[in-house]
């Protein structure tokens, strides 16, 4: 019966007599860890990089990360930086023996998976010896840092086929100090061949898809449920604030499809990012990953807290909008001795059974190359059963 919950849609599960998520009791969930299992760190042949993501693709994940870099012939990090890329892996092995879970890059080194504007310092300079795009002349720099996968509209009808929505925000930064955002673009990703050797195609764009005083909804967390796709951004006062598109009759491409839930209701009017009455409370815009388990019949919310550390933390809510319990500590990971010695806490659930009985978490840890002294990153995979 639990195996049949994942991926079923509203209509199976309401066969099956299921409450749905909506119509669910409020009732207070109470995360109790079982155990945990170490899986080493994710294995990224030839690329450093980090904070990496994951989708259930066909039968298969992606990953999307942030910063990449090569790691040379003699091991040393490359000057070369690129903001974001795109890798598939399998499946976990069973945690009596827990193998390191490889990512495979069949692109190498290249391009941006989701591809910056004419404006953000293109192709990018050797500022502070590093290279690459949105790397500017005057060591300022544009990043497309993503948070959150592409969401997974539609799989099928043939073997490989993909349809999945990507919200990336456009922020410029001088350290790790954010200059200016200025907006997000969206992004239609795309795959139409089997297996892993072809990276899902991104080209189809709509810039500025949100503007720059919108939230950038779905850029934080996103999930699908009872046919409505929940898709969260960060507000100013780095809480998450929430839309929804119902996917019987809309798309997440044109924007009439949008409700915002703003002061308590839903609305087809687009809010300010700027209006008090947005921000949904106990909630945190820390990168993490919202994702809805069966087996407590609620939206869950894992992620991290202040950065730098690799605390992990969960929030549970019977509904997307709330109400959402006070974030509790759950696991704490160890950190490195790099300039920014842990961050990134996020959830895997395309790496689960979808029951909601265990997940997997990562964060990311750096230690400095001697030779270049760049971060070298490691991302831990732990396996988390709960009571
Ligand atoms: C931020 O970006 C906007 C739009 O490109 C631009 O008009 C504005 O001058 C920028 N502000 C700063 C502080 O860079
Ligand atoms: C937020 O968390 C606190 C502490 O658990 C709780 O008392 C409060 O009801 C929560 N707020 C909402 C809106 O759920
Ligand atoms: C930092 O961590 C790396 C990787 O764990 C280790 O090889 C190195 O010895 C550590 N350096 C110091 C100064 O502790
Ligand atoms: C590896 O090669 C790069 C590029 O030639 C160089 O900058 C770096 O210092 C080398 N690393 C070591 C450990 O020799």
């Amino acid at each position: 019966m639990a195996a049949c919950l994942f991926r079923c849609s509203a209509a199976a599960l309401l066969a099956c007599g299921i409450a749905l998520a909506s119509n669910a009791p409020s009732k207070v969930v109470t995360p109790v860890v079982a155990k945990t299992t170490m899986y080493g760190n994710l294995i990224d042949p030839g690329l450093n990089r980090d904070s990496c993501t994951s989708a259930l693709w066909y039968n298969n994940v992606l990953w999307v990360c942030r910063d990449t870099q090569q790691v040379l012939k003699n091991g040393s990090i490359g000057h070369n930086i690129v903001a974001n890329t795109a890798s598939f892996s399998g499946f976990p092995t069973n945690p009596s023996r827990p193998d390191q879970l490889t990512l495979l890059s069949p692109q190498g080194f290249g391009p941006l998976f989701y591809a910056f504007q004419e404006d953000e310092c293109l192709p990018g300079s050797c500022g502070d010896n590093v290279c690459g795009p949105g790397v500017c002349a005057d060591g300022t720099r544009w990043v497309g840092w993503p948070d959150t996968t592409p969401l997974v509209v539609r799989r099928g009808p043939l073997n490989g086929w993909v349809d999945a929505y990507g919200f990336m925000a456009r922020q410029h930064l001088t350290g790790l100090t954010v200059l200016n955002s200025t907006g997000n673009d969206l992004f239609h990703v795309i795959s139409r061949v089997a297996g892993e050797e072809v990276i899902p195609n991104t080209a189809m764009t709509i810039a500025n898809f949100w503007s720059a005083t919108e939230i950038g909804y779905g850029t934080a967390c996103h999930v699908i449920v009872d046919g409505y796709a929940y898709l969260w951004g960060g507000t100013p006062d780095a809480k998450l604030a929430l839309a929804r598109v119902d996917l019987s009759s809309g798309t997440l491409d044109y924007r009439p499809s949008y409700e915002f839930y703003v002061n308590g209701k839903w609305t087809r009017t687009t809010p300010l990012n700027t209006d008090p009455t947005i921000a949904l409370p106990n909630t945190s815009s820390k990168q993490g990953t919202i994702y809805y388990s069966p087996k407590w019949e609620s939206f869950v919310w894992i992620g991290g807290d202040s950065f730098p550390n690799a605390n992990a933390y969960i929030s549970t809510a019977p509904k997307a909008e709330g109400p959402w319990t006070a974030a509790q500590e759950f696991y704490s990971g160890t950190v490195g001795n790099g300039t920014l010695p842990a961050y990134s806490a996020l959830a895997h659930p395309s790496l689960t059974d979808g029951t909601g009985d265990y997940i997997f978490i990562t964060w990311t840890k750096t230690y400095p190359d001697p030779a270049t002294g760049f971060d070298v990153y490691e991302q831990p995979l732990v396996r988390v059963d709960w009571k």
